[in-house]
C-alpha cells in the first residue's frame, strides 16, 4: 500500500505557496536575461533524449522545493513499491506491473505474493513472436488456405488506443499487412471498414481484458457473422484471436483455447500495449520492432527507477506540471508532437493520464482539497499552429505545452524536415519571448500596434529525440506513463482504478434496455425528454 500523505499539508507545499507569491508575475524573459546559461542548467540528456525545461516559470529555488515535495510524499518508496509488485492499486487490490512486461534484465523472477509472473510473461512474448512470424511467412493460413492480407483489432480504450497509436507512429516500419481498428459501436463505420476487406483473408483480434465490454463484443459478433457467412463449412474460427484476462468468456465466444492470449490483472488497460494487446503492433511491424519498442520502455523504466530526481525525466516533467496545476491554476496541458505519424499520441495520453488521475478522493478516501488530474489535449505541429496556437499566443489562458520533435527524419537526406523543425523551434521561442507591437506609419498606429503585441512568457517543455524509432517511441510512452504515476503519488490519489468510466458502462446498459423495451423509467426531465424524442423519431 502507498502511504496517504496530503501534499497540501507538507512543509514543502507551504514553502511552495510562499514562493509562488514571488514567482506569480515573474517574466521568464527576465530569467533568461539574468542567466544566459539557463538552458544549460535546465536540461536533461538521457540516451537519445534531450529535455530542455528552461522555458518554464521556475528558478532553482522552485525546483529544489518541488524535489523536496517529491521526497516528503515518499516518491522514492512509491516507485520501489510499484516495481516490487506491492499492491499499490489498493482500491482494486492489485499490483501495478506493466513494467514487468518489458523487463529485459537478467532478473530470474518477478513475484506477486510469492508467485512468479515472469515465466508467463516471457512465454507470452514467445507466443507473440511465433504467431507473428507464422502469419507473416504464411505458415498460419486462413480457412481458405490463403495468406492473411488484413488484420482487424477490435477493442476500446486501452485495448485500442495504445496499439493504434503505435502502429500509426511506426508506419515507416510496416509490412504489407493491412491493420484496421474498430473501437466504437458504430455500424456506419464498421461497414466502411468491412467493405474494403475480404473475409477470407482477414484475421480478427478481439482484445478485451474483461471480454464483457459491450462495444467490443457487439463488434466481434458482427464481424464473426460477416466471416461466417463467407466461409460456411470452413474452419472460420481460426480467423479469431482473443486477448483477454478472461479465458472462459473468450472460449464462450467460440475462440480456440490456443488462440487466446492472456492479459493480467496487474496490468491496467491503458498500460497494456506492452502485452499481447500489442499483437497488432507485432503483426504490423514485425516482432523485432515490437521487442525494440518494449526495450525502449524498459530503458526508461531503468532511468526512472535509478536516477536522482534532479535528472529524472518523468519526475521533472511531473513536478513542473504539479507546479502549474496546483499553484498557477493552469488546468490544461497541450502535447504537440512535430511528427505527423504521432497524430494519435495525444489521444493515447488522454486516456492514460485522465483516466488515471481524474480522481477527487485521496488515498484515505477523503475529498481532496487541491486540484488533481490535468486536462490533456493536443495535435501535431505544424497543423496545430494553424488551428489553436492563436490562443496560446494571444489568448487569456496559459497552457503549458510539451513540444516533441525529432532531430533526424526517417528518410535521411534532403527533406522538408528542417522546415518542420524550424516551426518547432520558432513557436516555443515566440511563446517565450513574445513581441512588442509594431509601429505603423498611419493615424491608427497605436490602435493597430496593440493587436500585434504578444506578451510571451508562455511556458513549454521541449523534448528533442534523435529519431522516431521503435525503441525511442517505447521510451517516450513510458516517460509519460511514469510522469502520470509520479503525479498520482504527489496528489495522494489512486491512479490505477477507473470507477467513473465503469459507471458509464452500467448507465448505458440500463438505458439500452429501456430503448429496447420502449419503456422509459424515471430519469431527470432532460434525459426523459431526449429519450422520448429519440424513440418517437427512431425508424
Ligand atoms: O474505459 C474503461 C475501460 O475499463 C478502460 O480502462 C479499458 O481500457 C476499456 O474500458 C476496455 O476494457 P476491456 O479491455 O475490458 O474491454
Amino acid at each position: 500500500m502507498l502511504k496517504s500523505i496530503n501534499p497540501s499539508g507538507t512543509q514543502s507545499w507551504k514553502e511552495l505557496r510562499n514562493h509562488f507569491g514571488d514567482m506569480e508575475f515573474v517574466q521568464m524573459q527576465k530569467l533568461f536575461e539574468k542567466d544566459s546559461q539557463r538552458a544549460k542548467h535546465m536540461n536533461i540528456k538521457w540516451d537519445e533524449f534531450l529535455l530542455d525545461y528552461s522555458k518554464n516559470k521556475v528558478t532553482s529555488e522552485t525546483l529544489s522545493l518541488l524535489f523536496k515535495l517529491a521526497k516528503e510524499v515518499g516518491l522514492q518508496d512509491a516507485i520501489k513499491a510499484m516495481f516490487d509488485g506491492v499492491k499499490i492499486n489498493a482500491t482494486e487490490g492489485r499490483s501495478v506491473l506493466h513494467t514487468a512486461l518489458r523487463n529485459f534484465s537478467d532478473i530470474k523472477s518477478i513475484e506477486i505474493e510469492g508467485e512468479d509472473i515472469l515465466l508467463d510473461i516471457k512465454g507470452t512474448r514467445k507466443r507473440i513472436k511465433d504467431f507473428t512470424e507464422k502469419v507473416l511467412n504464411g505458415e498460419y493460413l486462413s480457412a481458405t488456405g490463403e495468406k492473411f492480407t488484413d488484420v482487424i483489432n477490435i477493442g476500446i480504450g486501452g485495448s485500442d488506443l495504445g496499439p493504434k497509436m503505435v502502429v500509426n507512429a511506426l508506419v515507416n516500419y510496416r509490412n504489407n499487412l493491412g491493420v484496421h481498428y474498430i473501437s466504437n459501436v458504430d455500424d456506419d463505420y464498421l461497414h466502411s471498414v468491412l467493405k474494403q476487406l475480404n473475409p477470407a483473408t482477414t484475421l480478427v483480434l478481439i482484445v478485451s481484458k474483461t471480454f464483457t465490454t459491450q462495444e467490443t463484443i457487439e463488434n466481434a459478433k458482427r464481424i464473426k457473422s460477416w466471416i461466417e457467412r463467407e466461409l460456411v463449412g470452413k474452419d472460420f474460427n481460426k480467423h479469431f484471436i482473443g486477448v483477454s484476462a478472461s479465458v472462459e468468456e473468450a472460449e464462450k465466444f467460440g475462440l480456440y483455447k490456443d488462440n487466446i492470449y492472456p492479459m493480467w490483472d496487474y496490468v491496467g488497460g491503458r498500460f497494456s500495449l506492452w502485452s499481447a494487446v500489442g499483437l497488432s503492433v507485432s503483426l504490423a511491424v514485425g516482432y523485432d520492432n515490437f521487442e525494440a519498442l518494449l526495450k525502449g520502455a524498459y530503458e526508461m523504466d531503468t532511468h526512472f527507477q535509478s536516477t536522482d530526481f534532479e535528472s529524472n525525466l518523468p519526475v521533472v516533467m511531473a513536478l513542473l506540471s504539479v507546479w502549474y496545476n496546483n499553484f498557477y491554476g493552469y488546468e490544461t496541458e497541450a502535447v504537440v508532437p512535430y511528427s505527423q505519424v504521432l497524430e494519435k499520441f495525444p489521444a493515447h495520453l488522454q486516456q492514460m493520464i485522465m483516466e488515471s488521475n481524474g480522481k477527487n478522493k485521496d488515498r484515505s478516501g477523503i475529498p481532496v482539497n487541491y486540484q488533481t488530474g490535468t486536462l490533456i489535449w493536443g495535435e501535431v505541429g505544424v497543423s496545430a499552429q494553424h488551428a489553436f496556437f492563436q490562443l496560446f499566443h494571444q489568448g487569456t489562458k496559459v497552457i503549458p505545452i510539451d513540444f516533441i520533435g525529432f532531430v533526424n527524419p526517417f528518410v535521411e537526406g534532403d527533406s522538408s524536415h528542417d522546415i518542420l523543425m524550424s516551426n518547432f523551434f520558432g513557436q516555443s521561442e515566440a511563446l517565450l519571448k513574445g513581441k512588442a507591437g509594431e509601429v505603423y506609419e498611419s493615424d491608427d498606429s497605436i490602435f493597430l500596434s496593440n493587436f500585434r503585441e504578444f506578451s510571451g512568457n508562455k511556458p513549454s517543455n521541449t523534448l528533442l529525440i534523435s529519431k522516431l524509432t521503435p525503441k525511442n517511441l517505447g521510451a517516450l510512452i513510458a516517460l509519460y506513463e511514469h510522469k502520470t504515476f509520479v503525479q498520482g503519488v504527489i496528489w495522494n490519489i489512486y491512479s490505477f482504478d477507473q470507477f467513473g468510466v465503469e459507471y458509464g458502462k452500467v448507465l448505458a446498459k440500463n438505458i439500452q434496455n429501456e430503448i429496447k423495451t420502449k419503456n422509459i423509467s424515471k430519469h431527470d426531465s432532460s434525459t426523459e425528454f431526449l429519450l422520448d424524442f429519440y424513440l418517437s423519431n427512431r425508424k
